[in-house]
């Protein structure tokens, strides 16, 4: 059986951004240990250098011309439109290339990408989503018309009158929680779904979608990080901050981290890259650069996984992106959480009232806010309390990527899955 497993090529199309790229080449790795042979076939845009770490993966480029503005000026949503309208060619002309030299190819693409799954249609070749974030911001996607039976023609009209209510069967959700997109899977080509994610921290999401939203079988293979770790970083991560680390005291640091797409105003925060229109930290007055360069320490790009294993490290005040989610709960980090768009309200929710490990911090940020949720999570009893929580949900979700664990079962199943396709 391994053998055959051998033969068999998965064809991987990430998106192009941090949060997908890891992700991916996280399960890349994973599924080349079960004795896959993988190709990943990335745009010129926001290329992924591989590693030492990923020699025997064969890697090609879908010849595209985005401008490299596109992204900020477009925003996330309409460059995604236009990447996958870009692709589509290019991506015609890699698979068309790699099928003279071989038979027995899947296709595993990122659900974003979906141009991947319509010419995978086209070649006749299986073909399987992935699903970098939650389960449930998947289902939330996978009914968004449903929830709107009244406006199926303006539902976000409804979804800002109604935005303090609980959506009905989606409790703790609220509708201004939910992310603002549909879905793009493909029911009627896709023959299975991967989820980056673990049945004990999304149990119910998870029976919904395989009983009642997606007649295909849903295999959640996650954390992804905690299966198959790989250098996956676009950017040089700036290791100094471990030294600096080094020297404070447990749980007495917090990590503040937003990702890798956000953007915001300048008065919420002073990450270079993170603010529109600021490359490094010239907004700071000198006398609050001197408070931030005595009592933290500010880099471009963090080593974050490593940092949330510190054991200095005692909260993380997150954006909530799905990637930093799992990372945090997989090192028992409880968080503040600050979230931005799509699926990062979803995840922020979760977070505070069903995990009970974080605190979201909402409308306009100032000093006093700001203070009131460090306080809460770093010394009162609550803050203890969330931790301890984030230690026992960390040993699970360690459990469940062991040996006999429902993730490690899960990519088990997905590998005989594959093998019968
Ligand atoms: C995006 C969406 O925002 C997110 O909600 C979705 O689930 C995936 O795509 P992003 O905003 O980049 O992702 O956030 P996140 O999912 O948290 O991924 C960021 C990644 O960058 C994490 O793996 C994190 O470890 C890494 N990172 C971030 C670093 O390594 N160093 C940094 O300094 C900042």
């Amino acid at each position: 059986m391994e053998e055959k497993a051998a033969r068999r090529r998965l064809v991987l199309v990430p998106v192009p951004a941090q949060g997908h790229i890891s992700p991916m080449m996280q399960l890349a790795k994973a599924l080349h240990l079960k004795g896959f042979s993988i190709t990943v076939a990335q745009t010129k845009f926001n290329y992924f250098s591989p590693s030492d770490d990923f020699t025997d993966f064969q890697f090609v480029t879908i010849q595209e011309t985005l401008p490299k503005t596109d992204f900020k000026n477009l925003g996330p949503l309409q460059f995604l439109l236009k990447l996958n309208k870009e692709c589509q060619v290019g991506f015609k002309d890699c698979l068309g290339q790699l099928l003279l030299r071989q038979s027995n190819v899947c296709i595993i693409y990122d659900e974003f990408m979906y141009f991947a799954g319509a010419t995978a249609k086209e070649f006749k070749l299986p073909n399987i989503i992935f699903s970098t974030t939650s389960a449930t911001a998947f289902v939330c996607r996978s009914v968004f018309d449903k929830l709107f039976p009244n406006n199926v023609l303006d539902p976000l009209k409804e979804l800002r009158a109604r935005k303090e209510e609980l959506v009905p069967e989606f409790h703790p959700l609220r509708y201004k929680d939910l992310p603002i997109y549909r879905n793009i899977v493909d029911k009627q080509t896709a023959s299975s779904v991967i989820i980056n994610t673990a049945s004990c921290l999304e149990s119910a999401s998870l029976s919904s979608l395989q009983q009642q939203q997606l007649e295909i079988p849903v295999y959640p293979i996650g954390p992804l990080h905690m299966v198959a770790s790989a250098p996956t970083s676009l950017l040089e991560e700036n290791k100094s901050c471990i030294e600096w680390l080094n020297k404070q005291k447990k749980d007495s640091v917090i990590f503040i981290s937003l990702g890798s797409l956000a953007l915001m105003e300048i008065s919420e925060v002073i990450r270079p890259g993170s603010v529109s229109g600021s490359e490094w930290t010239e907004s700071l007055s000198e006398e609050f650069g001197k408070i931030v360069s005595e009592r933290g320490y500010i880099v471009k790009w963090a080593p974050q996984k490593e940092v949330l294993a510190h054991p200095a490290v005692g909260g993380f005040w997150s954006h909530c992106g799905w990637n930093s989610t799992l990372e945090s709960i997989g090192e028992g980090v409880p968080m503040i959480c600050r979230p931005f768009s799509g699926d990062q309200k979803v995840n922020a929710r979760f977070l505070e009232c069903v995990w009970k490990i974080g605190v979201q911090v909402e409308g306009e940020l100032n000093r006093g806010v700001v203070e009131r949720a460090v306080r809460r999570l770093m010394v009162s009893e609550e803050g203890e309390e969330m931790r301890k929580r984030a230690l026992s949900l960390k040993e699970r979700l360690r459990a469940s990527v062991r040996d006999g664990g429902s993730s490690h079962n899960s990519l088990d199943e997905f590998v005989h899955f594959v093998k019968r396709l």
